[in-house]
């Protein structure tokens, strides 16, 4: 089957648009970010923001292997989420909900299709983007969680906290609100992951 007469041509224009659309969104929330005082929080979103970009890129690099002629134009017929209001902490839950959708649905389903038309290396993207998006969804609830609950600068026992701005360093359960060394503000101490 050639690549542009299958489904999973469709379905890879798609997943371009949709990992361009999540790019913009985690903008938008890197964005929020920043303008509320997390500096830190925004740098840890604007990796996400750099993930996509490089999802989006692959999959126009597979769309593009389907013809040495120029591609004018893919029509695709489908629908994408625009839920997010500006609330940072409400988009950091609405955030994972969408890498939830796409690592447990999404990807899955165009996988499938992809190994059901034969196109293997396609299909081995997807098994790839799917590991990400399941770590997104994975960063995002935490980051929700200690949002949400406030604990982002505050714990519940004492850990070593670290200025990202001069490299100070401090154990103690609640973060400086003003970095002792340098004056950079509470939001650009690093902050406290799950997974790290
Ligand atoms: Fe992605
Ligand atoms: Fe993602």
């Amino acid at each position: 089957m050639k690549l542009e007469e299958s489904k999973t041509f469709i379905n890879l224009a798609k997943d371009f648009a949709g990992e361009c659309q999540a790019r913009t969104r985690y903008k938008f929330l890197e964005y929020g970010a920043r303008k509320e005082g997390y500096g830190c929080l925004a740098e840890i979103i604007d990796k996400v923001v750099y993930n996509e970009f490089n999802h989006a890129r692959m999959f126009y690099t597979f769309i593009q292997r389907a013809s040495k002629e120029q591609i004018k134009n893919i029509d695709i017929d489908t629908g994408y989420p625009f839920k997010q209001k500006w609330d940072l902490i409400e988009n950091l839950r609405i955030s994972a909900e969408d890498e939830e959708h796409e690592f447990t649905k999404i990807y899955p389903e165009h996988r499938k299709i992809a190994e059901e038309e034969g196109f293997s290396e396609i299909a081995d993207l997807y098994t790839n983007i799917i590991q990400v998006e399941s770590c997104h969804h994975k960063l995002f609830t935490d980051l929700y969680n200690q949002m949400s609950k406030g604990t982002i600068y505050k714990k519940a026992k004492p850990v070593k906290w670290k200025c990202a701005a001069c490299g100070y360093e401090h154990t103690s359960e609640e973060a400086w609100k003003v970095c002792p060394l340098c004056l950079a503000p509470q939001g650009m101490v690093m902050l406290k992951l799950k997974d790290e």
